[in-house]
């Protein structure tokens, strides 16, 4: 019987519970053993829910427990989770968490811990919530180089832009609506900011590197200067506004970047709508693959960790070989990058061109005062030495 601990017992950990209680039969088949929760660890008490008993507020009652072969954290955020974490695998126990936060900080150095321990760390849940993403490119994708993945890994923001795109409505207003319907945190800023979506790029690509990419290195805009106006140019240029996160091979690096995109309709991730993420990848051997499904939520989240739970207890007394190793990568300088610009612009086209050159305009017939045009293709620190020569430049769209 496999034996085990949940640290956390909110939307994430209470799910974990769900899934290996609704799955019991299977699971324990693929395990080759039974498996049971024997703690949960909370600050809250539980009193009248069927896990009450196992109710812990101390987590050294789990680390010296030696019963505990594997343990999930699904508390969030960086401090206590990393302490606990930390102690656990010292114990030799093999953890598995969905908090991104803890992996993009400490995540290199919690793997080296469970290869001193012989155990495993695992993390598939940090990243797009119940896609398989961390797994493939692991376990699945390691005969390629990985020369690019770009996602849509936040699905506050997706469900903004695509309320957006569908009924051209204000940022303000399908943010309100976001909260009410729980999708938006009261406090939005680490989605629409684009910070939560940054965490997860600088794992993807610390994954795909083989090191630390620190997130702080990421450049990182959100999408709350999208307007309904910018809606209306992305329609008629046939493209759709969304926040990836993406990271393209620049020699032996990655130039990784945060933004939104006008993606055109052949793109891949330009049907990814709603709450929904996808991960785009492609491998120098593999080609193009994509990844799609719920990027958060209850259930599809802890599908991921319990999926982890059954690695990890496959693996008891085997350490997996991970590469991440803790020495910073240095990212390449986004400014460096070559792409095209959607501009718009209070000046007017003799201006424009003055500064541009030769620019396609984009023609909104219901607006006024305005030029909304695309750049040729150039480097970013171009276009921003361009830019600050043009007056009143409303807005900037990269092209994908
Ligand atoms: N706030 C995140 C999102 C939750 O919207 O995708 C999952 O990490």
């Amino acid at each position: 019987m496999i034996k085990i601990a949940v640290m956390g017992y909110g939307t994430i950990g209470s799910g974990v519970v769900k899934v290996i209680e609704t799955n019991q039969e299977s699971i324990c088949k693929k395990i080759g053993e039974g498996i049971e929760v024997k703690y949960i660890l909370d600050l809250r008490d539980f009193q009248g829910d069927p896990m009450q008993d196992k109710v812990v507020h101390d987590y050294q009652a789990i680390a010296q427990d030696p019963e505990i072969a594997i343990v999930v954290e699904s508390m969030g955020g960086v401090e206590p989770a990393y302490t606990f974490v930390k102690a656990m695998l010292e114990a030799g126990k093999s953890v598995t968490t969905s908090n991104k936060a803890l992996v993009a900080v400490h995540g290199a150095e919690l793997i080296e811990t469970a290869k001193q321990q012989n155990v495993n760390f695992m993390f598939e849940a940090s990243v797009g919530g119940g896609i398989p993403i961390i797994r493939a490119l692991n376990s699945c994708l390691t005969a390629d180089r990985i020369e690019e993945i770009s996602g849509i890994v936040n699905g506050t923001t997706n469900y903004m832009m695509t309320r957006m795109a569908q009924e051209g409505c204000e940022f303000e207003d399908v943010l309100k609506d976001a909260q009410e319907k729980g999708y938006a945190e009261k406090d939005p800023t680490a989605d629409i900011e684009g910070h939560d979506a940054g965490r997860k790029i600088a794992i993807l690509t610390s994954l795909i590197a083989g090191q630390q990419v620190d997130f702080e290195d990421v450049y990182t805009e959100g999408i709350s200067r999208i307007t309904a106006t910018d809606i209306m140019y992305a329609k008629k240029m046939g493209r759709v506004i969304k926040l990836l996160a993406t990271s393209r091979q620049v020699g032996d690096t990655y130039a990784v970047m945060v933004a939104p995109f006008l993606l055109p309709e052949d793109h891949p991730l330009y049907t990814v709508n709603g709450v929904f993420n996808a991960v785009f990848v492609r491998g120098n051997m593999l080609g193009d693959a994509m990844f799609y499904g719920s990027g958060a939520g209850s259930l599809p989240t802890a599908s991921a960790v319990v999926a982890d739970v059954v690695e990890l207890a496959r693996h008891i007394g085997r350490h997996i070989e991970l590469e991440w190793r803790p020495e910073r990568l240095e990212i390449a300088d986004y400014r460096q990058q070559q792409g095209r610009f959607f501009v718009r612009a209070k000046a007017d086209r003799t201006e424009i061109e003055q500064v541009f050159g030769t620019v396609e305009y984009v023609e909104v017939p219901e607006l006024s005062g305005e030029n909304g045009f695309i750049t040729a293709c150039m480097k970013e620190a171009e276009y921003e030495a361009k830019a600050s020569q043009l007056a009143e430049i409303v807005q900037m769209i990269r092209f994908r």
